[in-house]
């Protein structure tokens, strides 16, 4: 922690960063809390606004997320530790994931979660028999998959076959198997139909298809939602420079949208909520690497980085993020992009360890530090972190222009007895 009382300029001030010790990530904090308020003003301030950690569970970006205003949304036990670590009240998290197991509702009910979404019938008889077994009752909203498919650029979870939520068709139709049970109330729905989308029209379309879908569900169980969780698909940069989309007409949009399809929800219920990950987290990162080595092969640029899809974009491969063509800045040199149609490589002994195959890059030389901007979303988490065992890179985070943490993530195995159960909601010991 030898750097942590050091003055830095702000992350995005490339100049200062190649001091530090690398690979790294740098999260800046006073850039997520610039990303936090421009995504609070493009909706109704009527409504609320879920962080998903899946974008980024490092403790100081959930934590500054919460000072804002944010509240957790978690699907697995590490997140909701992440969330409740970062002082989140655990009656404010709504913990979501199309297959939980008994052991995590459990664990979440016992720290007082409250709020649960559910994809099945199945999902709703869980909530209701774990809740019942702790003397509580939760509050669940029902996740829909609606009729028509989203128009998202990234992941569409909505009007194809999939195991996000119950197909529209099958509430309208089978509404009795959708009611409350004793302990676990029916009491909103969830919608989200993809990720990434890139531009108002797109956002607003997506809302109104799910309002209508929540509409005609509503009246099917005769519900009165009390809360109405739309979702999001706020797109944002990836590994590429460039700053987040401005969204300056959304709030009005949504406001229109609401009162058209939910009349006189900002005096009563249903109360909105809005989720994102990648909007709030995208720009507030950049991951530093230091280069390798730089040669020819069969005439062609090869330029080897110590970080490779171990540490960055090794989801890109399962089409979880946009395909990886990342901007490579260099720390120092100007950016005069002279080694052109250039391998990209990282570390790792396997041929698909290559972020790029024709890069134009600047002139790099061995020890030279790049950095990639704009990978505070799905950087580190969504990475391929444990092929090969290399170390993780550093996390440093950054604020007000002072580093404040560093930490590394450990890959350490650890045995498990055969009945000792495990803190991850694991209680049997199964892994
Ligand atoms: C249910 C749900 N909520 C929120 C998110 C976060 O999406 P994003 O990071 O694109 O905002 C996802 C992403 O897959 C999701 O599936």
């Amino acid at each position: 922690m030898a750097e942590t009382s050091r003055q830095l300029a702000p992350a995005t001030d490339v100049a200062e960063l190649d001091l530090l010790e690398t690979p790294a990530y740098v999260y800046d904090l006073d850039e997520l809390r610039r990303s936090h308020a421009a995504l609070r003003a493009a909706i109704p301030p009527e409504t609320r606004l879920f962080y998903s950690l899946k974008a980024n569970p490092h403790p100081a970006v959930v934590r500054a997320l919460c000072s804002a205003g944010c509240s957790p949304e978690a699907c697995s036990p590490g997140e909701l530790e992440v969330a409740l670590a970062a002082g989140a009240s655990p009656d404010t998290i709504l913990y979501t994931g199309p297959g939980k197991r008994d052991g995590e509702v459990a664990a979440a009910l016992a720290a007082g979660v409250r709020w649960f979404s559910v994809d099945s019938p199945a999902g709703l008889d869980q909530v209701d028999r774990l809740a019942a077994s702790v003397g509580a009752t939760a509050q669940c909203l029902l996740r829909l998959n609606g009729r028509s498919a989203g128009t998202a650029q990234g992941l569409t979870m909505t009007g194809v076959a999939s195991q996000f939520g119950a197909d529209e068709t099958w509430v309208l139709s089978q509404p009795r198997q959708f009611s409350s049970r004793p302990r676990a109330e029916v009491a909103g729905f969830h919608l989200y139909t993809g990720s990434n989308l890139e531009s108002e029209a797109a956002l607003l379309a997506q809302f109104e298809a799910s309002l209508a879908t929540a509409r005609r569900a509503a009246r099917a169980l005769e519900v009165e939602p009390r809360l109405l969780d739309l979702g999001g698909g706020f797109g944002a940069p990836y590994a590429r420079a460039g700053a987040l989309l401005p969204l300056d007409g959304l709030a009005s949009g949504i406001a229109a949208l609401l009162g058209a399809w939910f009349p006189g929800w900002r005096r009563r219920q249903p109360l909105v909520a809005f989720e994102s990950g990648r909007y709030l987290t995208a720009t507030c990162g950049s991951l530093l690497a230091r280069v390798l080595d730089v040669k020819r092969s069969h005439g062609t640029p090869v330029v080897v980085l110590e970080s490779g899809i171990n540490h960055l974009g090794g989801m890109s491969g399962l089409r979880r993020l946009p395909p990886l063509v990342p901007d490579v800045q260099s720390v120092a040199a100007a950016d005069d992009s002279s080694l052109r149609g250039a391998i990209l490589a990282g570390p790792l002994c396997t041929p698909l360890d290559v972020w790029a195959r024709s890069a134009d890059l600047p002139d790099l030389e061995i020890g030279d530090v790049v950095r990639i901007p704009n990978v505070g979303a799905y950087g580190l988490c969504a990475s391929l972190l444990a092929f090969l065992s290399h170390p993780a890179p550093r996390e440093v985070v950054v604020d007000g222009g002072e580093i404040v943490d560093v930490s590394r993530l450990q890959l350490v195995r650890r045995g498990l007895e055969a009945s000792a159960g495990d803190a991850n909601g694991y209680p049997d010991g199964r892994q």
